[in-house]
């Protein structure tokens, strides 16, 4: 196999399959005239953006994330940089839009293994860049919800005001503050109407010790915090190497895919807008949710033990993916362009990391 690199010419609808539904969503990015694709440079400021805790900002933050959603979702609807064209991005890269370069019955899928990480990274750095363009504030930088610690594990107050561009009709309503967030996917939902104390300091305990789980204790390589292995250039379907979906890391299916199920309304067959892929970047959450996903990443870096580092085989560095930059350009990124968030001039806020005493 060989690195992934996504076609553009050959972008087609996406198809949603949930086994039993099927829907095929057009959500390519507009075709602009006379563009060619740029090969992406990190920025060369030293200065470092800080992403903010979402139950932590302040007014006049809010005011100024505002103003700049606002015109994302004023912009042209054929500007790649419009809100809904930024949430077809990640429709057109998680259901089957795009071939990739050289074999066109590959399809590009960017969740279910080592992909999942720098494609949303990249996705998230040029949405921040272009909100930042918007207000002008270059050093602009987006919340993140901070689901892993007690005080950020309901949906996060400032995308809850109907009035406000942060706004999405399509959440599950019984999920509101103070529903606390369910970080382990595989139990069955408790009873939702007695939320007394109790049970509320069982659901954070119950959540602390899952983050332990998947970013400690079952993910000490590589592969198993970032997921298997996905390889582009397969001539034969049987490649093992090249089944579209070879494995998610233990954040991918864990939290991360609770917090999509947690927000996403209860709309079967789809449960949009966070509840499936082709529509999740609809919702202004999703941003903040990946935001935290992406500060995981940074975080399991930083844990002791010497097999917790990147991969550092050239097929998953060379691995690219398709945007579009604040100036409306057409950009190729590679993985090796995105292993630092530091060098891509963002970090995060530093907050407490109550999981990491959650040892049971
Ligand atoms: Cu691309 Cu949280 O999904």
């Amino acid at each position: 196999g060989d690195a992934i690199k996504p076609d553009l010419s050959s972008c087609g609808e996406s198809t949603v399959d949930t086994g039993k539904n099927c829907l095929n969503v057009p959500c390519c990015p507009p075709k602009l005239k006379g563009s060619k694709i740029i090969d992406f440079e990190p920025p060369l400021g030293c200065k470092i953006r800080y992403r903010p805790a979402a139950h932590l900002v302040d007014r006049d933050y809010l005011y100024k994330f505002e103003s700049a959603m606002e015109r994302m979702k004023a912009l042209p609807v054929d500007d790649p940089r419009n809100f809904m064209q930024q949430a077809n991005i990640h429709c057109a890269n998680c259901n089957g839009a795009y071939s990739q370069v050289g074999f066109p019955d590959q399809k590009l899928e960017v969740h279910y293994s080592w992909l999942f990480f720098p494609f949303h990274r990249m996705y998230l750095y040029f949405f921040e860049r272009i909100l930042g363009k918007l207000i002008d504030d270059p050093d602009f930088a987006m919340p993140f919800w901070n689901w892993d610690s007690p005080c950020g594990m309901t949906m996060p107050q400032i995308y809850l005001d109907p009035y406000s561009p942060l706004y999405d009709e399509n959440r599950n309503l019984k999920h509101q503050p103070d529903v606390l967030v369910n970080l382990n996917d595989e139990e069955e939902e408790e009873e939702e109407d007695s939320f007394d104390k109790l049970t509320k300091r069982k659901q954070i305990k119950s959540n602390l010790y899952v983050m332990y789980q998947q970013m400690v204790r079952s993910a000490k390589t590589a592969s198993c915090f970032h997921g298997a292995a996905y390889l582009g250039g397969c001539e034969s379907e049987t490649d093992i190497s090249c089944t579209p979906e070879p494995r998610g890391g233990t954040i991918e299916n864990g939290a991360h895919i609770a917090v999509h199920k947690f927000v996403g309304a209860e709309n079967p067959p789809y449960n949009e807008d966070m509840g499936s892929f082709y529509s999740a970047g609809r919702d202004p959450l999703f941003y903040a949710h990946h935001g935290n996903v992406d500060r995981m990443w940074n975080i399991w870096k930083t844990l002791p033990g010497k097999k917790r580092r990147d991969f550092d085989e050239d097929v998953w560095l060379n691995s690219s993916f398709l945007f579009y930059d604040e100036n409306a350009n057409m950009v190729r990124v590679k993985v090796r362009d995105c292993l630092d968030s530091k060098t891509l001039g963002y970090d995060y806020q530093s907050v407490d990391i109550p999981w990491l005493r959650s040892k049971p």
